[in-house]
């Protein structure tokens, strides 16, 4: 079973910042999972909310501030004053983290809310760009998003759901995708099952309970995203 640091290794460092994702560029695990939002200035940044105001010092949508705004806020004192020089990164900062790993890189487009216009393309073309076409898995809760990953360049894509759904593997061969990313709590439902007879590729979030993580391995599920990689690589070795 794949494990991924889920927005880096969220569990010990701030989520989704750059010394998150160095820790698990360390960790001998499959790869890691990334939120991304664009700025009002149409650069790629990696943040979980819509808006700045959980994860920094500042207040409002990441959509209406610049780049150059969102790199004067602190988005590690949330977790620990000694993380307080953790700035917003870009993608392309933590491609930079990732360039001399092997780790696979799960790019969530956030435009679950927020449909930004030209995200798809603007994810891919920097992906192309930085050699990491054959490393990225792109996945969204918007699935016209993924409807346009799957249409465009090749690249690995992936639904993310989150209820409990009837003949979810079907919905998912309409888009035109055979992985889906669930939620723990529908991990144990017909949904999944009758999922991964059909030949879904079937990820889970958020594990953070090794026993959990055994029983999805029993059931046949091929990965997990997790806070804490390295009490999972502790567990299965
Ligand atoms: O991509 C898996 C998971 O991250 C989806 O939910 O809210 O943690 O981004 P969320
Ligand atoms: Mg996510």
């Amino acid at each position: 079973m794949k494990i991924y640091a889920h927005r880096g290794c969220s569990g010990a460092y701030p989520e989704n910042t750059l010394a998150a994702f160095r820790a698990a560029a360390e960790l001998p695990i499959t790869g890691v999972e990334i939120d991304v939002h664009l700025t009002k200035d149409g650069e790629i940044v990696v943040i979980h909310d819509e808006k700045v105001n959980r994860t920094t010092n500042g207040k409002g949508y990441v959509k209406e501030l610049t780049l150059k705004e969102l790199k004067e806020l602190d988005c590690g004192s949330w977790r620990s004053e000694e993380w307080s020089q953790e700035k917003i990164p870009t993608l392309d900062e933590v491609f930079d983290v990732f360039e001399e790993t092997n780790h696979r890189l799960n790019i969530e487009l956030k435009s679950d809310v927020f449909p930004y216009d030209g995200l798809v393309d603007k994810v891919i073309d920097l992906a192309a760009e930085r050699g990491f076409m054959d490393r990225v898995l792109i996945s969204s809760f918007n699935h016209e998003d993924i409807q346009s990953v799957v249409q465009g360049k090749k690249v690995e894509n992936a639904i993310l759901t989150f209820e409990v759904l009837v003949d979810v593997y079907d919905y998912a061969r309409v888009i035109g995708t055979k992985r889906i990313h669930v939620s723990l709590p529908s991990a144990f439902r017909r949904m999944t099952t009758d999922a991964l007879r059909k030949g879904a590729i079937i990820y889970v979030y958020t594990v953070n309970d090794v026993n959990y993580a055994e029983e999805l391995q029993k059931i046949g599920i091929h990965g997990i995203f997790t806070d804490h990689p390295e009490k999972m690589l502790a567990h299965f070795g």
